[in-house]
């Protein structure tokens, strides 16, 4: 059984670029690697696409101003990830591969929680099996705007300098609490050049047992297969696969 291995970040932080680095990296040492994304390229993924460019709203009540209601967007993520996993994540990690994904589960704990109740995320995000190992491209705020406003031509709904402090703040937050260690949050110093930083990711994830067990016996595997399987959503929030809550 294969290894599940998300990167998480602000846009901007370099999460697609690393997630590139690393699955080059796994295959030079001959490792098969599926690399992936969320939003996904299923159906909900497009949909939040459009979304997230502004080219789909939703009916909003008078003098409402958000573009897009966000307890509704929250659900239309969870969607994905639930379509992302059946559809593409777990076949290939039955397949025994490296499935590294440009962002999942944290991404909707981090930004969500800027319009939703953090319990009420995790609720919804219940039947997502959690990675193996999140990578967290930690880069602040300003600089992240600063490199999307140099290659974009237009910017996103959450590319705004406050609400990606929030999301930053979110993101250490997580990242550092007990939930964070559950979930094997791996925090990287993202304000680097892009070497130094895929070393630091490359060293994060050797020097875990991940590796060692082959991509091919990682503790996501049996998890993976026997939480979502058993059709009983039975992986827990915030825990690694197959791991009951106490
Ligand atoms: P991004 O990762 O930049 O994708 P692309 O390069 O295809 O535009 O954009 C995805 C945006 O969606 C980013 O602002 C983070 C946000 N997001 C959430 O708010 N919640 C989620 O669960 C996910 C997966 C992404």
């Amino acid at each position: 059984m294969g290894l599940f291995i998300a990167f998480e970040g602000l846009d901007g932080a370099g999460t697609t670029t690393q997630s590139r680095l690393l699955a080059d990296r796994l295959e030079e040492e001959g490792y098969p690697v599926h690399l992936t994304k969320e939003p996904s390229e299923g159906p909900v993924g497009n949909l939040i696409s459009l979304v997230l460019k502004g080219r789909l709203v939703a009916p909003r009540a008078p003098r409402a101003v958000d573009p897009f209601p966000d307890d509704l967007l929250a659900l239309l993520f969870a969607a994905d990830r639930i379509d992302h996993l059946q559809a593409e994540i777990l076949p290939k990690l039955h397949e025994g591969m490296v499935v590294i994904s440009d962002r999942y589960l944290l991404s909707s704990y981090a930004y969500q929680s800027l319009g939703c109740e953090l319990a009420w995320l995790r609720s919804i995000n219940e039947h997502a099996a959690v990675p193996d190992m999140t990578i967290l491209i930690d880069v602040p705020a300003p600089v992240c705007l600063r490199r999307i406003e140099k290659e974009r031509w237009q910017t996103e709904l959450f590319e705004g300098i406050e609400k990606l402090s929030v999301v930053r703040k979110n993101y250490l937050r997580l990242a550092s609490s007990r939930f964070g260690e559950t979930m094997n949050i791996r925090t990287v110093d993202g304000e680097r050049e892009i070497g130094a930083v895929h070393r630091d990711v490359w060293n994060a994830l050797r020097g875990s047992d991940l590796l060692g067990r082959g991509g091919g016996g990682g503790r996501g595997a049996s998890g993976t297969a026997g939480g979502i399987e058993s059709g009983t959503g039975g992986v827990a929030p915030g825990l690694p696969f197959g791991e009951k809550e106490e």
